[in-house]
């Protein structure tokens, strides 16, 4: 049975819960394929601006052109938790507006959505929350702040910054989310997260400790030009494999061997004269 928010709240390790398994997923297949492999959460990721839009940043995609893919993984009717994520801009200007965003989100099919930040993000979360709409936070190596970091750069890594990073989760915890993201930390630091909170955390590059993990479809699938993150590990190598059918196909066409007689419409009696 699909995962409601609070049955995911409650999902902590320490009280003897499975960990949670998230997969990202754009469209009708990869929501179907994930659901059927059992995954708890669907996350329609801004990463689709990366994995699937070629772009260098998660900066590049609006809240409609999410909406538009939520909309596909909805209609595969997984059997999982769909998450979406809040779009760069889309929570950043004004709280009415970021309401109506996170609205568009639900109406086109999530169960809730994520967004990236900590105390900064505190009145949005609120907000958010105050319209019923179930939140996830997303902290640590935020994509959407990669320019202000100067790069996709391991965050947390001292003492003051750990700290920071732990009060913010613990701030959007009171708040009332209801599990949150923890990308690129060192392990301790998700550990240390994971030990402060009541909720669960997912991680992705934060150690093996946090309550479930998180990886996006076309990296743990070798779908992806670039090489893949330090964190990521490839379950299976599908680009070539869909390389050499589409070669195949290609020689076929060429050759005059696709299509066979049984591939085409027989012709009906008279036609042929
Ligand atoms: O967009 C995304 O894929 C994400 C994951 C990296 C957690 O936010």
């Amino acid at each position: 049975m699909t995962l409601s928010a609070p049955a995911i709240r409650v999902r902590k390790r320490r009280n003897g819960a499975i960990p949670l398994v998230m997969v990202t997923a754009y469209d009708e297949p990869g929501a179907r394929l994930a659901s059927a492999a059992g995954v708890d959460l669907i996350l329609v990721g801004d990463s689709m601006a990366n994995v699937v839009l070629g772009q260098e940043t998660t900066l590049h995609i609006s809240i409609d052109e999410m909406c538009h893919h939520v909309r596909a993984v909805a209609a595969a009717k997984p059997d999982a938790h769909v998450v979406a994520d809040m779009p760069w801009l889309s929570y950043h200007i004004d709280l009415g507006e970021s309401v109506r965003n996170g609205a568009k989100l639900i109406r086109s099919g999530a169960d809730s959505v994520k967004l990236e930040g900590g105390r900064v993000r505190q009145g949005v979360v609120r907000a958010l929350l105050d319209a019923q709409i179930p939140v996830m936070g997303h902290l640590g190596l935020t994509p959407q702040s990669v320019m202000a970091f100067g790069g996709f750069k391991v965050q947390a890594k001292t003492m003051e910054s750990a700290k920071l990073l732990i009060e913010d989760a613990q701030l959007l915890q009171e708040e009332g989310i209801f599990a949150i993201v923890i990308e690129g930390v060192p392990s301790v630091v998700g550990t240390s997260v994971t030990q402060a909170l009541d909720i669960p955390t997912i991680g992705i590059g934060a150690g093996p400790d946090t309550d479930g993990q998180v990886l996006v479809f076309h990296d743990l699938l070798g779908l992806t030009a670039r090489a893949p993150a330090k964190f990521v590990r490839q379950y299976a190598n599908l680009g070539p494999v869909i390389t050499d059918a589409l070669r195949h196909f290609a020689e076929d066409v060429r050759s005059g061997a696709f299509p066979s007689e049984e591939e085409a419409y027989p012709n009906p009696e008279g036609l042929l004269e």
